[in-house]
């Protein structure tokens, strides 16, 4: 029988142990291109990317509309295919068709919670269908588990028995993150998470993310058009321009000495934190480069 954690979930083969020093996730020189209808040239979406996500990092992905951040974050979940490069987790070369464990240790949340919860379902059943899909847990452990994952996202347990309709934004937010956490993933790559939700809700789920890293270990892949929220929550920082990733910093020093044009660009049009701030700013307004 496969071994399985604490909570059921089988544990990774480990025929062939990544390296101490691996970084959990690794994408070397990364392309995507698309066919463009009408054109005869492919639309270069994401050029040599390389990024790395460490063991409880949490790393930011920043550009504009269109810079090729979600087509990127879909590579490494496995839901679009590259025309080049390589994306390794857990120092293993992922290919297009994931295995079962590989979508176990990567999971996704979206800017709209709506696409992954089944409005008709209620929220104790979607997350046992998942938990019964993945691990041995039956019974009353998924009940207990069930629990155990609205106290980690910090929602009333009395949320079990409800649908999604009939919660707010920040909750459905939550929910999603309590289904990614459900099986155990090593990396969470969240697409903008917090864009579609109040500034106020917005700083709940920020620290919601920065509690599971502290708390049980996860890494995050943090895509994002806010930089605040970036600065507040990263260790370090991508910034990718039309598919290209121009700066790899650590965060600090990012925001304190950007070294590419297009991060100066950015970053002019964010308030600064420790200085007097761009005007017709507000504090605590979204810091987007753009809206939606
Ligand atoms: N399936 C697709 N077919 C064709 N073009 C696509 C497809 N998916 C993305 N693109 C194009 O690839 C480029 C990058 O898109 P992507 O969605 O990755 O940008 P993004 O940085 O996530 O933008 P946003 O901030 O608006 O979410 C865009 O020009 C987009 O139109
Ligand atoms: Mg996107």
């Amino acid at each position: 029988m496969a071994e399985v954690d604490e909570a059921g979930a089988p544990v990774a083969s480990s025929a062939q142990p990544p390296s101490a020093d691996a970084p959990l996730l690794r994408c070397s020189d990364v392309n995507i291109s698309f066919s463009q209808r009408g054109s005869k040239q492919r639309l270069h979406a994401v050029r040599n990317a390389s990024l790395e996500v460490g063991p409880a990092d949490i790393v930011g992905l920043v550009g504009e509309s269109g810079s090729g951040k979600s087509t990127l974050a879909r590579a490494i979940v496995g839901l679009q295919r590259i025309d080049s490069g390589a994306v390794e987790f857990e120092g293993r070369r992922l290919g297009h068709t994931r295995t079962a464990e590989d979508r176990r240790g990567i999971q996704m949340i979206f800017q709209d919670p709506f696409g992954s919860l089944d409005p008709r379902m209620k929220i104790r059943s979607a997350l046992a269908e998942i938990i019964r899909r993945h691990t041995s847990l039956r019974g009353k452990q998924i009940d207990t588990r069930c629990a155990e994952l609205m106290d980690m996202v910090q929602l009333p347990r009395t949320i079990l028995s409800s649908r999604p309709a009939g919660m707010s934004g920040g909750q459905r937010q939550r929910v999603a993150i309590a289904r990614a956490l459900s099986i155990n993933p090593r990396l969470l790559v969240a697409d903008e998470p917090v864009a579609a939700l109040d500034v106020s809700v917005q700083a709940g789920i920020v620290n919601l993310l920065s509690d599971l890293r502290r708390e049980v270990g996860l890494s995050i892949l943090f895509i994002s058009h806010d930089l605040s929220i970036v600065r507040t929550l990263c260790d370090s920082v991508n910034v990718i321009y039309r598919g290209d990733i121009v700066e790899t910093r650590p965060c600090a020093e990012l925001f304190d000495d950007p070294r590419s044009d297009y991060t100066r660009t950015l970053l002019s049009a964010i308030p600064r934190l420790n200085g007097p701030r761009t005007e017709g700013l507000a504090q605590g307004q979204s810091l987007g480069v753009r809206r939606r």
